[in-house]
């Protein structure tokens, strides 16, 4: 067995007192979120550092996107591997997705999405978006052609990042493996590669697991098997960068298991941390939890309402106690979005220091993420109200995209 894989199994035993992680789940016990510095260590990932970061300035002569600097996006796997493609000039593609479970996405989601548009535009590469609908529909209370609807209503959200359609492919697995007879054998090979034993080690499976869940990692391990898309790669073979955050991880090991054994080479990773929920960096923003998540969908009153309601504070109770100790940032919600949304690297740090030392108070905090907050999402609202039927069904239709593989 590989160490990805014995590196998934032991996740599942270790969990018991420490963060829970997994595709599904994010708990952690302490008030600052999940230690990540531990989870690349118990995924066997490595740490995005600034050696990394260097090399992909020097390489694309682009500073790079914030959520890099930042270090919202801390581990990886062979991303070296990527940028010795892109200095010699050699072909790889992008691979993202959305599991659709609720109507409209939240602002975690985006995390995502919004590095895949920027490493698109950046890397000028295919990027393939698959939509679990059918993961949804056996994982939740949602019948198949709900899930499948929400897919659509998801592709919405997600064009309105602004990927540009010559160059992106994004299709519902309900639609697309019926059509496409390569994805369909690709997913057979990947699952006559892996036992029932290994998934349950990875996914935390047991005997009375409905058997679509039990198949289902394969689905999403086939969109990195380029050869599962032959409209766009003409049936060759190339490796794919895969950013999404940490909790799909356990799906990519066991792809990355597979591949080498079905002739491909690994896919690559970027992981993101987790945007938190409203209520405090213990769970991650869940689309199951309206109260702790800020949907694309929201108007502004209602996000001026639940960041005033919910966004859990790290300030004093009193404003004489807060002048005088100080706001805590770690904990404090509205700096960690702050630190996703607000680009502006020197206004985000006179912001820490200002509430660290007291003189920024707590409203004047979520008023500032307030005012940074709506604007994106209000053009984010406009771009995705554009997005009609004809528009989707040229994202979505299995096409050539504008790069050719001969
Ligand atoms: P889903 O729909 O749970 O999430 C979609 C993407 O958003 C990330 N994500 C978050 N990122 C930051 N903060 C959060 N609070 C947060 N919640 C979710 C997820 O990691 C994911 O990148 N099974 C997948 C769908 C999928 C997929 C993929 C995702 C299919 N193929 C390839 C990534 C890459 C799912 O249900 O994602």
């Amino acid at each position: 067995m590989s160490s990805e894989i014995v590196n998934s199994i032991n996740n599942i035993a270790l969990n018991n007192d420490e963060d829970f992680v997994d595709p599904w789940n994010v708990v952690s016990k302490s008030d600052t979120g999940v230690d990540y510095d531990k989870l690349i260590q118990r995924f066997g990932s490595s740490k995005i550092d600034q050696e990394l970061l260097d090399r992909f300035e020097k390489i694309t002569g682009k500073k790079v996107h914030h959520l890099l600097r930042r270090g919202v996006f801390f581990s990886h796997r062979d991303m070296h591997t990527i940028l010795n493609l892109y200095e010699s000039g050699k072909p790889f593609y992008l691979y993202t997705g959305r599991g659709p479970s609720s109507k409209s996405m939240h602002l975690g989601h985006l995390i995502p999405f919004t590095l895949c548009k920027w490493l698109q535009d950046v890397f000028n590469v295919p990027l393939v978006i698959q939509l679990t609908d059918d993961e949804k529909t056996l994982w939740k209370d949602i019948k198949l052609e709900e899930a499948h609807e929400m897919a659509y209503e998801n592709a919405k959200d997600i064009i309105a990042v602004g990927f540009d359609p010559k160059k992106t492919f994004i299709f519902s697995n309900l639609d697309y493996i019926g059509q496409c007879p390569d994805f369909y054998r690709n997913m057979i090979r990947i699952q006559k590669c892996v036992t029932f034993n290994q998934v349950k080690g990875i996914f935390g499976f047991d005997d009375s697991t409905v058997i679509g869940k039990i198949a289902f990692p394969a689905a999403q391990a086939t969109p990195a098997l380029s050869t599962s898309f032959p409209h766009i790669f003409n049936g060759k073979k190339f490796p794919c960068l895969i950013p999404c955050a940490i909790d799909q991880d356990p799906y990519f090991r066991m792809t990355r298991d597979v591949c080498p054994r079905l002739g491909f080479q690994k896919p690559a990773l970027l992981h993101s941390k987790f945007f938190p929920a409203l209520q405090g960096a213990q769970t991650k923003m869940s689309a199951s939890d309206p109260n702790s998540t800020i949907f694309c969908c929201d108007t502004p009153k209602q996000l001026k309402n639940k960041i005033n309601k919910h966004a859990f504070s790290g300030g004093q109770v009193t404003v004489e106690e807060h002048r005088k100790i100080g706001g805590n940032c770690d904990v404090d919600i509205s700096y960690q979005y702050l630190r996703f949304f607000l680009e502006d690297d020197d206004k985000l740090e006179q912001i820490r220091k200002d509430y660290t030392s007291g003189a920024l108070l707590t409203g004047e905090l979520k008023k500032i993420l307030i005012d940074t907050i709506t604007p994106i999402i209000v053009q984010h609202q406009e771009r995705r109200a554009e997005v009609t039927d004809e528009v989707l069904k040229e994202y979505m239709m299995p096409r050539k995209l504008e790069f050719d593989y001969k």
